[in-house]
């Protein structure tokens, strides 16, 4: 919670709160009760104020004098009569007014500034003004435009506004922000606050809880895989594709967190097996060490001692010799099931292009998986496994009946969750810093992670908790350097060059990510790269035009290369 002391000593005259009701609620509260004895507040409803109520509003709350009293309610007066003088003014109207009132703003502005200084020479006044979203917004330019600049003056006198909403309110054009202060709870939390971002590694939700900040959007892909759990005649492998870092490990790491307890899930990372040694018998190997890597799992995580076969008997047959193990690993949980999930799967294409293991791995560790009852299997790959269907046909039969989720971006609420979530009431993001970490990451988990990473390693550097648009502009110059790795897979290696070629021309023929490049000025001949990119979450499209959807890409390739 913020220190009301430090709000009245070093903020500036008005401060904008905003966020949830019950938050708001909260804080307001707090400042009620920290206002005790020896600072006075207002509340004022404001549901049909104007800038004039609640200048009287808070002369009268403030225990004003019989002669400010007087002044305030000749503002209300003269308000009712220039509402009455304007009516009838047909078109004119409003213009009218808004000349009136603004002469009168000024005017009512300076008195009640001779009043504050008056009443708060000898203590601090602390006015709060409630449900703010409901003011006029000519109301607003007053207050920005008169009431701002003079209660800059005015040491002891704070206004504090309550604006119930998730997004900062849009006052831009009077530039209101100079004098607003966005959520106060500030610098303080800052200090001692932990980046809670991971940027690279998977994410794992912490021991025995449930979910975590930083863990979001999951929601579609774990309701495919439980609903499919539930079925009983539905095939006991599935699959799940997603390209590299969109969160394929993550989740499966937390899986255990969302199934029922009558899984037992094991994460078997066949980046971190070796690679079959005995080329003759790769398929005999590589069963082995899954052997190895189930009992192992078994022990650590579930206190389960299962006997792994030895391998001279894995060597005679090692399909029959697995059988038999996982038959004995399912005895031993009861009626629970195994839950095997192999994640990075494209790694048997490299092994089988290496010579290091046959192609009829595949189909004997689909039947040994189908054949066994207790066991339940997810495989992760990426999209260059399914791209691989049409020219090899082992691919093609092996994932032909695999029901696959494909996991891509976050949708925007997911996005805006892990952006502001972890960081509640420590750092603050103006509107356009959000939309502009929406932009540069394509709603693409990895490089939000990254992005907010460097903006609260940056908040602490600077001191300041909220942070705009220029510094997400700042961290997105850090991250193509520090996702330099990722920027470069997706470009070099994922990219085929028609589609590089693409990118190239989008990128040196506008000025920035935001800026739009009509479809039609690219040679026909690559269209279907353009689609490929579309598909692949690169670029969007809104016809006739084609965008950007990860500004980093964007940003790295100006960077990195000149046009052509
Ligand atoms: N569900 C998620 N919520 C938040 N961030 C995520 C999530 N999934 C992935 N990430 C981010 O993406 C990065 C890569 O995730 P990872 O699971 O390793 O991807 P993959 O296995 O697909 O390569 C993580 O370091 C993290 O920054
Ligand atoms: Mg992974």
């Amino acid at each position: 919670m913020f220190k009301l002391k430090e709000l009245i000593n070093y903020s500036p005259p008005i401060i904008l709160f905003y966020g949830e009701k019950k938050k708001l609620d909260r804080d307001m509260r707090s400042i009620v009760k920290q206002t005790g004895s020896h600072i006075r507040y207002v509340t004022i409803d404001t549901d049909t104020s104007c800038y004039y109520h609640l200048l009287s509003g808070i002369v009268a709350g403030l225990g004003g004098d019989a002669e400010s009293v007087q002044v305030a309610s000749q503002w209300q007066s003269a308000v009712l009569q220039a509402d009455h003088r304007s009516a009838g003014y047909g078109k004119e109207t409003s213009s009218y007014r808004r000349i009136w009132n603004e002469t009168f703003a000024k005017e009512a502005a300076l008195i009640f500034l001779q009043f504050i200084k008056k009443t708060s020479v000898k203590q601090p006044a602390v006015v709060l003004l409630d449900r703010f979203e409901e003011i006029d917004y000519s109301f607003q330019r007053l207050l920005e435009k008169y009431l701002a600049p003079i209660l800059s003056d005015v040491k002891n006198f704070k206004l504090i506004l309550f604006y119930e909403g998730n997004s900062k309110p849009s006052w831009k054009t009077y530039d209101f922000d100079r004098y607003t202060h966005p959520i106060s709870r500030v610098n303080r939390n800052l200090k001692n606050f932990v980046n809670p971002y991971i940027a690279g590694r998977p994410v794992r939700i912490k021991g025995g809880k449930k979910s975590s900040p930083i863990f979001v959007g999951r929601k579609p892909a774990i309701d495919f895989f439980i609903e499919r759990l539930m079925q009983s005649d539905s095939p006991p492998l599935m699959g799940m594709r997603g390209e590299r870092r969109i969160g394929k490990t993550s989740l499966l790491m937390n899986m255990e967190c969302y199934i029922s307890d009558d899984y037992l899930p094991i994460l078997i990372d066949l980046q971190m097996i070796e690679s079959p040694e005995r080329t003759e018998n790769g398929v005999a190997d590589l069963i082995e060490k899954f052997g190895f890597e189930i009992a192992q799992r078994l022990r650590y995580h579930y206190h389960l001692e299962i006997q792994e076969p030895k391998k001279e008997e894995f060597r005679k047959n090692p399909a029959q010799v697995f059988s038999h193990f996982l038959n004995d690993i399912v005895s031993q949980i009861g009626d629970k099931k195994l839950l095997l999930l192999f994640d990075e799967f494209d790694r048997v294409e490299d092994w089988v292009i290496k010579g290091l293991l046959q192609l009829d791995f595949l189909p004997i560790f689909k039947k040994l998986i189908l054949n066994n009852r207790g066991i339940v299997g997810i495989v992760s790959y990426t999209n260059r496994l399914t791209d691989l269907r049409e020219e090899k046909s082992y691919w093609r039969e092996f994932l032909s009946d695999i029901d696959a989720f494909h996991l891509t971006t976050f949708d925007e609420d997911a996005a805006l969750e892990l952006i502001q979530q972890p960081v509640d009431g420590v750092i603050d993001y103006s509107e356009e810093a959000l939309d502009a970490i929406l932009a540069y990451s394509g709603q693409h988990p990895y490089f939000i992670q990254l992005i907010c990473w460097i903006l609260v390693n940056r908040g602490h550097r600077i001191s300041r908790s909220n942070l705009t648009e220029k510094d997400v502009a700042l961290a997105a110059q850090e991250a193509i350097i520090r996702g330099e790795a990722q920027l470069n897979f997706m470009y070099e290696t994922a990219c085929k060059p028609k589609e590089r070629e693409v990118i190239k021309k989008v990128v040196f023929s506008t000025e920035s990510h935001k800026e739009s490049y009509p479809v039609e000025r690219l040679d026909k001949s690559l269209s279907g790269a353009v689609e490929s990119l579309i598909s692949r979450g690169i670029l969007r499209k809104e016809h006739p035009n084609i965008f950007f959807r990860i500004g980093l890409i964007d940003l790295w390739v100006r960077k990195n290369f000149t046009a052509f």
